[in-house]
């Protein structure tokens, strides 16, 4: 619950704030670009929300806010309750943002894909009643896939409720020790057809994506869209091993895929060779790979 005695100064006047308990995980910029915006170590309202779908994704951002630290000074019960129903947001072809973004993944986005031979848990959310029982309608879940040891949350739980498979990387593995199945090395596996783990080490030791159809890239924290550059982004601090992370997201030019779906950071979609190009452009950038010799 967010504390309207903590209300950063930064906030504009009105009735949606943040308090000094963000974390600054971007979840609620992601959802609600028209109102939040970083400022400092913290989001902040930067506008207040003057339509009823601003108001409406305000909502969404303050229930997804993994720490609680969005507040309203007056609650309007019904858009509260509705924006709270709206979760997992499907996003497309039975692939969903899950929402209730946990604190135990410094608010990582996770994913929930619908698939006939079984239901995919892409990293972690809160562990909730509310998404219980949504996985329970779609026909519960198959495999949870853990993208790196960071990002792991309440895995255990979902894991122990439907008979699920955690699946992870051997050098991630003391983040879910008892993991179902381990991949190990550097070779793509593939589980299900449709479904391909793809190591991609760099980040952390353990790191994987998981390439869904040839369509849709669950990154991790190894890709995402970088909103103010309008371009791919790759990390630049929290690296394990800097040569590695290039060779990870050089890899991915063999693959085919125009969504990216990350733990932080936007997702987005683009056309096939657009994507391609997009990965040439942050080798690029991050590397001073030549694109002649992509
Ligand atoms: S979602 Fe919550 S913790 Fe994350 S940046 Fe926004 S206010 Fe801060
Ligand atoms: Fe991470």
């Amino acid at each position: 619950m967010a504390n309207l005695s903590k209300r950063l100064p930064t906030n504009i006047d009105g009735n949606l704030y943040v308090d000094s308990t963000c974390i600054d995980c971007d979840t609620c910029r992601q959802l609600a670009p028209a109102t939040f915006k970083e400022d400092g170590d913290y989001s902040t309202v930067f506008r207040q929300p003057e339509t009823a779908q601003e108001e409406f994704s305000a909502y969404q951002a303050l229930i997804a806010c993994p720490v609680g630290s969005i507040g309203t000074k007056v609650k309007d019960a019904k858009v509260f309750s509705e924006a709270r129903a709206s979760f997992p947001l499907h996003i497309e072809d039975g692939v969903y943002y899950a929402g209730f973004n946990s604190e135990k993944s410094f608010g990582a986005n996770s994913y929930f894909i619908r698939h006939l031979s079984g239901n995919w848990l892409v990293d972690s959310p809160r562990y909730l009643k509310q998404l219980v029982r949504f996985f329970e309608d779609q026909g519960g879940l198959r495999y949870i896939f853990l993208s790196h040891e960071d990002d792991v949350a309440d895995a255990a739980h979902y894991a122990k409720y439907f008979g699920a498979k955690r699946i992870i990387h051997q050098a991630d593995v003391a983040a879910m020790p008892d993991a179902e199945r381990v991949i190990d090395g550097n070779e793509a596996v593939q589980i299900d057809p449709g479904f391909v783990c793809i190591p991609v080490p760099g980040h952390t030791a353990g790191s994987m994506a998981l390439l869904y159809q040839n369509r849709f890239l669950f990154s991790g924290d190894h890709l995402w869209w970088d909103r103010a550059l309008r371009q791919l982004g790759t990390p630049q601090n929290l690296v394990w091993d800097d040569a590695q992370l290039k060779r990870s997201v050089r890899k991915l030019l063999d693959y085919a895929f125009e969504w990216v779906l990350p733990g932080h950071g936007e997702r987005v979609q683009l056309p096939l060779e657009d994507m391609k190009n997009a990965v040439r452009q942050l080798l690029h950038r991050r590397w001073n790979v030549q694109h002649s010799l992509l």
